[in-house]
């Protein structure tokens, strides 16, 4: 007897591997979601569910190839949070670890589950998973973005200094992953970034030339010329997973560091966040982040809620 044919529709899944590939009125929305689904649960235990539950039914798959705490906690309750399931493993416990292609790690888990998440050290292996599976996959961070992480970021911002547009971002210290995916954020929703590095740790020039023209993004070794006037003053660390040069970086970056004098500079009520992990006394001093300024463990929350609206989007819950 025949096998009955398996018909697979060839429907493009919706990616989320980077804030430029998106047209800004689709981050926008994404945003908007956030805003809503995490008013419309204010009060409730964190892991009840969403009271449409949206992803029942769904099982997403986490793959990390480096270290996470908030990445891998919000994704999880996200998916609980939206009525769906998780499975999680490191990339070490995988097939993939041991030299599996990424293109069969892809081409199995679409059989599986709904949607991946990876967090990987290289970004063009996201690229690869994405362009073989046939469910979304979310970039968790590489080495050239982050952009869940500036979801959050921007979704704190508004709950603390309202609409983005006409504002101010200081971006003070390294130009690596966090810092590409704000310069692609600016150049989507219309904000002015002005990002202080030195000179030998600028901003990535393609992530740069990726940027869309919707803002203004303005590059300095200067970080008191970038902090003037900001609303929002962030960093990051200075030695990121996968960095080798550390003592290097350590003395580059010294007059990089965020303190009382850099908010000073500042707008009168500019806000500090940072996506942590923190190196205090490194990157940001206590006063600073442990200060009236610092929002970094709403912006940490917010990773819940802004994947959630990821993810519903993702499966097409978002247009
Ligand atoms: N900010 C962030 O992505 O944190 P984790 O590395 O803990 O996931
Ligand atoms: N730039 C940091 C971000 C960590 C969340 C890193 O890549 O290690």
């Amino acid at each position: 007897m025949n096998a009955p044919m398996l018909n697979r529709v060839a429907v493009e899944p919706r990616h989320f591997l980077d804030l430029w590939k998106l047209d800004g009125m689709t981050i926008r929305a994404i945003l908007d979601e956030a805003h809503r689904r995490k008013a419309a649960r204010i009060g409730w235990p964190t892991g009840k569910v969403d009271a449409d539950a949206p992803a029942s039914g769904r099982t997403l798959a986490m793959i990390f190839e480096k270290n996470s705490t908030r990445t891998r906690f919000s994704f999880d309750a996200a998916i609980r949070q939206l009525g769906g399931a998780s499975i999680i493993s490191t990339a070490r416990d995988m097939q993939l670890g041991r030299g599996e292609p990424i293109e069969d790690t892809a081409k199995v888990l679409s059989r599986m589950v709904d949607a991946i998440m990876i967090r990987a050290d290289r970004h063009d292996d996201v690229e690869r998973l994405s362009q073989n599976a046939s469910i979304p996959v979310i970039n968790g961070l590489t080495d050239k973005s982050h952009p869940c992480q500036v979801l959050a970021d921007l979704m704190t911002f508004e709950e603390h200094r309202g609409p983005l547009e006409g504002k101010t971002f200081a971006w003070i210290g390294d130009g690596n992953n966090v810092c590409s995916s704000f310069i692609h954020a600016a150049g989507k929703l219309g904000f002015t970034l002005n990002v202080a590095t030195p000179a030998d740790y600028h901003p990535d020039l393609l992530e740069l030339s990726r940027a869309g023209n919707a803002g203004k993004i303005e590059l300095t070794q200067d970080p008191r010329a970038a902090a003037l006037g900001a609303d929002c003053v962030m960093t990051d660390t200075w030695v990121s997973m996968g960095d080798v040069d550390h003592d290097e970086r350590i003395a580059a970056f010294e007059p990089f560091q965020v303190d009382e004098a850099l908010m000073g500079l500042a707008a009168k009520d500019a806000v500090f966040l940072h996506c942590l992990p923190a190196h205090r006394g490194e990157e940001v001093t206590d006063a600073v982040i442990d200060g009236p300024r610092s929002l970094v463990f709403d912006e940490a929350e917010n990773r819940i809620h802004a994947q959630k609206a990821v993810l519903h989007w993702c499966f097409g819950g978002v247009v």
